[in-house]
């Protein structure tokens, strides 16, 4: 146990992030590895605030985690990940403390707007400092990748890339930020096109696709050239050209999914309706470019003068529930801490 009184309970919220260069595919399962780079953009107000709290006694960590999400008990395969993260950290720290983890969302959870991205990014940031840790943003990165490969990118703000990595312990499996929240002020507006869970996870459908889509080695081959010309449409501030790469990373990670056996295939009638719409705004001068995640919703990406018209299209869109509008966030962050002077 430190010397010092650890930090008893300790709050960190994140906001979840959409991949415009997407993560399809592991190079290893165990370390959670990506077989590509992928980049993305942290959104404010759409995330995860997390409470870790580790017991005052100590023991045997295993299976006494409580773990709540949204105001309820998590369920078990939940549980065991969350666990899995919490392992993790108490290794580093030297402890074997049960914790009590509180979760809360502001974006539905497992529906395709990535609440794993959010919720394992704040679950790192919380639980490493509720262990008495102190990490440096590229270590909470790593960390936070054992728990979700997309949580890496949300422990930094605004556009973030991934790197695949080289090294098999994955100590280069990092993100890094490339342009602060405030460095280019976009949209991000999501249609969500149908209610409740997805049908299949995302680990578990790109597992699937390496293994069986004939595609995958092709879409592999495919990612560092979209990562290059992100990169550089980000350097110039090029919204067309960064939609473009949007567009065809998405395609072709859907392409090569729903050509998997058995195949995965997230898209109901209104993506489709609200992926055409997409086009037709551009088609009369609204520059908007989509993107799709492991779900059926559309999220689309504009310039903030055009945030209005592009919702309003897309909730004319049949099938189309609900439209959330984002705008570019920071990083994950601590937003409470609470020291007891206790053992
Ligand atoms: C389609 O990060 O959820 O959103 O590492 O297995 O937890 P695991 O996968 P996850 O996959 C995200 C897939 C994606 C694309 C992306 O965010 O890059």
């Amino acid at each position: 146990m430190p010397d010092v009184p650890l930090p008893r309970s300790v709050t960190a919220r994140a906001g979840t992030n959409i991949a415009l260069v997407k993560y399809w595919g592991k190079r290893d399962a165990a370390l959670n590895l990506p077989a590509t780079g992928s980049l993305s953009l942290t959104l404010a107000d759409l995330g995860t605030e997390t409470r870790v709290r580790f017991a005052d006694d100590a023991g045997d960590a295993s299976g006494r985690d409580s773990v709540m999400l949204n105001g309820a008990p998590a369920d078990e395969k939940v549980a065991a990940r969350v666990r899995r993260l919490l392992d993790l950290v108490r290794a580093r720290a030297n402890i074997t403390l049960p914790a009590e983890i509180v979760s809360t969302n502001s974006i539905p959870t497992a529906a395709g707007l990535a609440s794993s991205a959010s919720g394992f990014a704040a679950l790192t940031v919380a639980a490493c400092r509720a262990a008495g840790l102190t990490l440096s943003p590229a270590a909470l990165s790593e960390l936070a990748r054992r728990g979700s490969g997309s949580a890496a990118r949300s422990i930094f703000g605004g556009f973030v890339e991934m790197a695949r990595g080289e090294r098999t312990d994955g100590s280069d499996a990092i993100a890094h930020g490339l342009l602060d929240a405030g460095a280019w002020d976009l949209r991000l507006i999501a249609a969500i096109t149908a209610v409740g869970a997805k049908a299949i996870g995302s680990t578990e459908a790109m597992d699937r696709t390496a293994r069986t889509s004939p595609y995958f080695a092709a879409w592999k081959d495919a990612v560092g050239l979209d990562l290059h010309a992100a990169r550089a449409a980000l350097a110039t501030r090029d919204l067309a050209a960064l939609g473009q790469v949007a567009e065809r990373s998405a395609l072709r990670m859907h392409a090569c999914a729903m050509a998997a056996e058995p195949p995965v295939i997230y898209w109901n009638a209104a993506t489709l309706a609200a992926m055409r719409a997409v086009t037709n705004l551009r088609a009369s001068g609204v520059d908007a470019y989509f993107t799709i995640d492991a779900g059926p919703h559309v999220k689309v990406l504009c310039a903030p003068a055009a945030a209005a018209t592009v919702e309003t299209a897309l909730r004319a869109v049949p099938g189309v529930m609900q439209t959330l509008v984002a705008a570019p966030g920071p990083g994950a962050t601590i937003t409470e801490e609470i020291t007891e002077e206790t053992s």
